[in-house]
């Protein structure tokens, strides 16, 4: 029996190792797919979501709480970050979820089972909830994936133009958000019209 080669293990640990790479390789290949063209523009991310990324890739992930007016950057930073995380090795699979997204999908009837992808992902997106008006109907779907996530330690990126969630989702959600979260406020113009 001497065909094996005689370093075996090197081996697979040589051969897994590019199995690896290239499996990243292919999920931030299809991620960039996702990207919306509006939101492809290169540029920096802000230092502190940068250090919230390198929490969530060292899989000690917070919530995330941006909070700035139209146009400064809220939703490309969202994109952004998941592509910092994924571009770094984490190996999550992000689902981003607009406002009108939001109320399409807990319109009735409700498709219970995209609802709980939602709940289950493992990074969630909130962009911007509070854009449409959050009747008890929406918020009672909300609390249920934001229970589930907190149960779960799965982390939420949530947009807005105002800091105070309590006031926009309520006590349950908020204080369930607010449990490990990291709140970045940003400033600056409205990029939309910046050289435009
Ligand atoms: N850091 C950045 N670098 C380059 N372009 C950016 C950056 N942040 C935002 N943008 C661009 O500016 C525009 C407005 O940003 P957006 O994220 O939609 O703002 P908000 O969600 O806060 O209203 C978008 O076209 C986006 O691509
Ligand atoms: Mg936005």
């Amino acid at each position: 029996m001497g065909e094996s080669s005689p370093e075996p293990y090197d081996d697979d640990a040589e051969l897994h190792a590019e199995w690896a790479r290239q499996a990243q390789e292919f999920r931030l290949e299809q991620w960039r797919k996702r990207i919306p063209p509006s939101m492809r523009t290169p540029g920096e991310l802000d230092p502190r979501i940068v250090s919230w990324v390198n929490d969530l890739v060292r899989r000690s992930p917070n919530n995330l709480l941006m909070v700035g007016p139209v146009g400064v950057g809220k939703t490309w930073s969202c994109w952004h970050a998941a592509d910092a995380a994924i571009a770094a090795g984490w190996d999550g699979d992000p689902t981003v979820v607009g406002a009108y997204e939001w109320k399409l999908l807990i319109t009735p009837p409700v498709n219970e089972m995209d609802v709980r992808d939602i709940a289950r992902s493992s990074l969630l997106v909130l962009d911007d909830p509070g854009a449409m008006r959050l009747g008890a109907w929406e918020l009672e779907h909300m609390y249920g994936v934001i229970d589930y996530r907190w149960n779960h330690r799965l982390p939420t990126i949530i947009t807005s133009n105002v800091p105070d969630l309590r006031a926009m989702l309520g006590e349950r959600i908020a204080s369930r958000l607010a449990a490990n979260v990291t709140v970045v406020v940003l400033d600056g113009p409205d990029r939309r019209r910046e050289g435009k």
